[in-house]
């Protein structure tokens, strides 16, 4: 069976339907672009507050930028008013997105406090009124991220398929964990199964996969796609690892001393991209990612976390290539 293959939103076609997650802080232009050249099908930025866009928030205003060699990807919206949503949906088109995604599973008490994220999960109607409204905003595929339940016992999967089918949205990312638990825990197989079962629309099933292992128990409880999220942090290579491995084809794991090069090359992007102090201290939030496993990792981590610019960030890792690990 092949699980790796093309993956349609509405009208569009991703080349492989293994896909990066949004992550708040992590999922930038710079990443996003690492994550493609690793094989990801489509990449997805980080949340952007459809309020704050609303009063041309700066902040807000770049995260929704989009760069020419970023294609395909998702930009994300959230908050709990459909007009401020629509507004914030016809905004992200515009900056060129292809597709535009409602955050209906984050359970930041911020994001929660203004009725997004996860809270929607509790008035299914509101979730349908604020993709109605996405949806009428703009021409391309609108796709709806929650998760399989509140509490772990209600399995609230199919129902919000259903919503969103109903409603219009073009695909549904699951995470199959429960709001309660977070990003921690094992993943719910039979609760993303269920919804599984009734979707008429592609399930991009999420929550902790690793390995090729892990997405192949996605694919067969019959999702169409499946989302990574901190599994591809300082490892965007992991897209190609899952589709070979899951093609029959031999995957070479790449070295560390390839990585720390990698890394290297993204802290320099993010200069580029945010400026100095910005970008170091992006980098600063990844680095025990990119570096586990390495020797003398602890070490070499609490040296970059204290590096304040690039010359710094460059010495050290020099260091680390030289060393050959
Ligand atoms: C640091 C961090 C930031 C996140 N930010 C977002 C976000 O902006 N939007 C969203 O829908 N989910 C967000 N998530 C959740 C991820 O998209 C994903 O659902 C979750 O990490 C589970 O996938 P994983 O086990 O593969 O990491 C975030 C997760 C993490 C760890």
């Amino acid at each position: 069976m092949t699980f790796v293959q093309p993956l349609k939103i509405g009208d569009f076609v991703c080349p492989s339907n293994l896909v990066l997650a949004p992550m708040a802080g992590i999922t930038d232009t710079p990443f996003r672009i690492l994550c493609l050249k690793g094989g990801a099908g489509l990449v997805c930025a980080e949340m952007v507050s459809a309020s704050a866009l609303k009063y041309d928030n700066a902040k807000s205003v770049k995260m929704l930028q989009v760069a020419k060699e970023e294609h395909p990807v998702s930009m994300q919206v959230f908050g709990g008013d459909a007009q401020s949503i629509a507004l914030a949906c016809k905004r992200a088109q515009e900056q060129g997105a292809d597709i535009i995604d409602i955050n209906a599973g984050c359970p930041v008490k911020k994001v929660n406090k203004a009725g997004a994220g996860c809270v929607l999960m509790k008035t299914p109607e509101k979730i349908a009124e604020i993709l109605q409204a996405a949806v009428k905003s703009v021409k391309i595929p609108v796709t709806l991220k929650t998760r399989v339940s509140l509490n772990r016992q209600e399995n609230l999967a199919p129902l919000l398929t259903k919503i969103a089918q109903d409603n219009g949205a073009a695909a549904i990312t699951l995470h199959a964990r429960a709001a309660v638990d977070i990003h921690n825990g094992e993943p719910n197989i039979k609760f993303l199964e269920s919804a599984c079962c009734v979707a008429k629309i592609p399930v991009i099933a999420n929550g902790g996969v690793l390995n090729a292992q892990d997405a192949k128990a996605m694919f067969e409880a019959g999702a169409q796609a499946v989302m990574i999220g901190r599994g591809a942090i300082g490892n965007p290579f992991i897209f190609k690892e899952i589709a070979q491995t899951l093609n029959g084809a031999q995957f070479t794991p790449v070295g560390n001393t390839r990585k720390a090069e990698i890394f290297l090359a993204l802290v320099e992007e993010n200069v580029k991209f945010y400026g100095e102090k910005v970008g170091i201290s992006r980098s600063k939030k990844t680095v025990g990612y990119w570096l586990s496993g390495f020797n003398n990792a602890a070490a070499v981590r609490e040296k970059f976390v204290r590096c304040e610019n690039l010359a710094d960030a460059k010495e050290i890792l020099s260091l680390v290539i030289k060393e050959k690990q």
